[in-house]
């Protein structure tokens, strides 16, 4: 079996299924990279709940629920830690506008059965003394954790070799098709690495595979965000923390988050651009970044500024992943995570590795199914968007 694509997806994929006892392989010229280089690592089903995205938030929780356990074996797997941090999250509102956003969204999170607490301006800033005088309501969401990224991509790493995994340190140029079923892959080091089963796990660049046929592409597309990281004055033993959780709001339209790791990171996210491949980083964002994190939490100003950065977000038309078998037989997809790669993480290691052991989706995957992207795909997995959770 072999992986197209080593970001998180990716690993986390080959991981699960070479622990399934399935010979794996990754290619990629610097695996572990990608958007997880990038993201905030916020694990936030709850506050990134959107209307029309119901069933999305099925798969999101059932991820969530599974990161204490998926945590414990891959660190146990890579001898890693992952900075898993269980320290919920607060959403506030900074002017009239953002508390009605911010009221409907609760009303929503109620009507889904979940949990999520209003707060008073006051209550807000009981919890986070930093935040500005101005907040005008926020809502407490204790179950909206966080995870580091970067030693998530680091981990999974390292159990992918551990495990046994081979990985070919080269961009996958084509997919090879041999009587009509995807067969391996040509690499662009002009190596040939055949295979049984073909997933393409290559984030953004997904759709750009050549020698998928044009009825199997993923319809995907990059969305650029830029992020930055500050570093959190240390604190005494016993004294509060600069903040204690992740915080966010939408300020003037912009959604906008702070996530304060134990290491001493302060990541400050993030723009949302439709802008193609570019991964510039601009002084504009970074600009519009600082003024928005510094109407929330005036004192961001004085920590240091230690990196800016830009990735890109694989995105489908319905912001939902695109997971397990395609009509072209051993094609089978792991792409357009879009926000939540990082949360999904783990469920999608786990129905991939189903899907490539036994060839079929587990149930709570069907609705990711490629299919619902073809027209009689799309019949057979449609779900009545406002279903339970
Ligand atoms: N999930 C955070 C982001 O995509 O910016």
């Amino acid at each position: 079996m072999l992986v197209i694509g080593g970001g998180i997806i990716g690993l986390v994929t080959a991981w699960r299924a070479a622990c399934r006892g399935l010979r794996t392989a990754v290619a990629d010229p610097a695996p572990g990279g990608g958007a997880a280089q990038v993201a905030a690592g916020m694990l936030a089903a709850v506050t990134e709940l959107h209307y029309g995205e119901q069933t999305l938030l099925g798969l999101n929780l059932a991820s969530a629920r599974r990161y204490p356990e998926f945590t414990a074996e891959l660190e146990e797997a890579s001898g890693a830690r992952i900075g898993y941090r269980r320290c919920g999250t607060l959403a506030v509102a900074l002017d009239a506008d953002d508390r009605a956003h911010l009221r409907d969204l609760h009303a929503l999170q109620i009507r889904s059965g979940l949990d999520s607490q209003w707060l008073t301006g006051r209550e807000c800033r009981r919890l986070e003394p930093m935040l500005a005088p101005g907040v005008r309501g926020g809502l407490r969401v204790d179950g909206d954790h966080q995870v580091d990224p970067r030693r998530l991509a680091g981990a999974l790493l390292t159990a992918c070799e551990r495990a046994g995994v081979v990985f070919h340190r080269s961009r996958a140029a084509r997919l090879t098709v041999d009587g009509g079923r995807a067969s391996g892959a040509v690499l662009a080091d002009g190596g040939r690495v055949p295979a049984g089963q073909v997933v393409l796990a290559g984030g953004s660049w997904s759709g750009r595979l050549a020698g998928v046929p044009e009825a199997v592409l993923p319809p995907v597309r990059p969305v650029k965000g830029q992020v930055l990281r500050l570093r959190l004055p240390e604190v005494p033993a016993g004294s509060p923390a600069f903040l204690s959780r992740t915080v966010r709001a939408v300020v003037r339209g912009n959604p906008l988050y702070l996530v304060p790791r134990e290491s001493g990171e302060l990541v400050l996210g993030a723009t949302s651009e439709e802008l193609g491949f570019d991964t510039t980083v601009t002084a504009g964002g970074v600009y519009e970044l600082l003024r928005d994190a510094h109407e929330l939490v005036p004192g961001i100003t004085e920590l240091p500024l230690v990196e800016t950065c830009a990735g890109l977000r694989p995105t489908s038309p319905d912001n939902a992943p695109l997971l397990g078998p395609t009509a072209l037989p051993g094609l089978q997809l792991a792409t357009g995570h879009f926000r939540n790669g990082v949360l999904l993480t783990p469920v999608t290691g786990e129905v991939m590795a189903e899907a490539l052991a036994t060839g079929s989706l587990p149930d709570l995957a069907r609705p990711f199914s490629p299919a619902r992207f073809t027209a009689r795909g799309a019949e057979r997995a449609r779900v009545p968007e406002e279903q339970p959770v």
